[in-house]
C-alpha cells in the first residue's frame, strides 16, 4: 500500500494545529502508521532539503526546521501522495485554496506549515531519512 512522509512543521506545532492536521487526514480515510516528536539537527535538515542547497532560502529553512520540534509522521492508503498533496495546498500558502492547510492557515512561503512528499521516489526517500523501519507499524481498519 502507498506510503506519504509528512511533517507538521515548528510554525504548525507552536500554533496548535497538530490535531487539526492529523483529523484531516484521519477523516479522509487514511491510515496513520507512524508519529513522532523530533527536534531536527543540522545534518537531517540539510538530507531533507538536500534538494534545495543552492536556493538563496535555504540557509534560513535550515534554520527554521531546526528551531523547535516537528511533527514527522507517516501516513498510508490508496493513493496518498497526491491526495496528501491536495489537503496540504501548494507551496505558498497565498496562493492555496481555501479548504487546503496551507489555505487555511498561512499567509508566509517560508511558514507553511506542513510538508508532504511530492512523488512516489520522494516520499521513499523521506520515509527512510526520518523513520527506522521498526517505528513504523503495519496495520489496516478492520471496519
Ligand atoms: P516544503 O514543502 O517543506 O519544501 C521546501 C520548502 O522550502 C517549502 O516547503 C517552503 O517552506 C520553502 N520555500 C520554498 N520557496 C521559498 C522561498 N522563496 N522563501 C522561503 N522558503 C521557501
Amino acid at each position: 500500500m502507498e506510503r506519504t512522509f509528512l511533517a507538521v512543521k515548528p510554525d504548525g506545532v507552536q500554533r496548535g494545529l497538530v490535531g487539526n492536521i492529523i483529523g484531516r487526514f484521519e477523516s479522509k480515510g487514511f491510515q496513520l502508521v507512524g508519529l513522532k516528536l523530533v527536534q531536527v539537527s543540522r545534518e537531517l535538515a540539510e538530507k531533507h532539503y538536500g534538494e534545495h542547497k543552492e536556493r538563496p532560502f535555504f540557509p534560513g529553512l535550515v534554520n527554521f526546521i531546526t528551531s523547535a520540534p516537528v511533527v514527522a509522521m507517516v501516513w498510508e492508503g490508496k493513493g496518498v501522495i497526491a491526495s496528501a498533496r491536495k489537503i496540504i495546498g501548494v507551496t505558498n500558502p497565498l496562493n492555496a485554496e481555501n479548504g487546503t492547510i496551507r489555505g487555511d492557515f498561512g499567509v508566509d512561503v517560508g511558514r507553511n506549515i506542513i510538508h508532504g512528499s511530492d512523488a512516489p521516489d520522494t516520499a521513499e526517500r523521506e520515509i527512510a531519512l526520518w523513520f527506522t523501519p521498526a517505528e513504523l507499524c503495519n496495520w489496516q481498519p478492520s471496519i
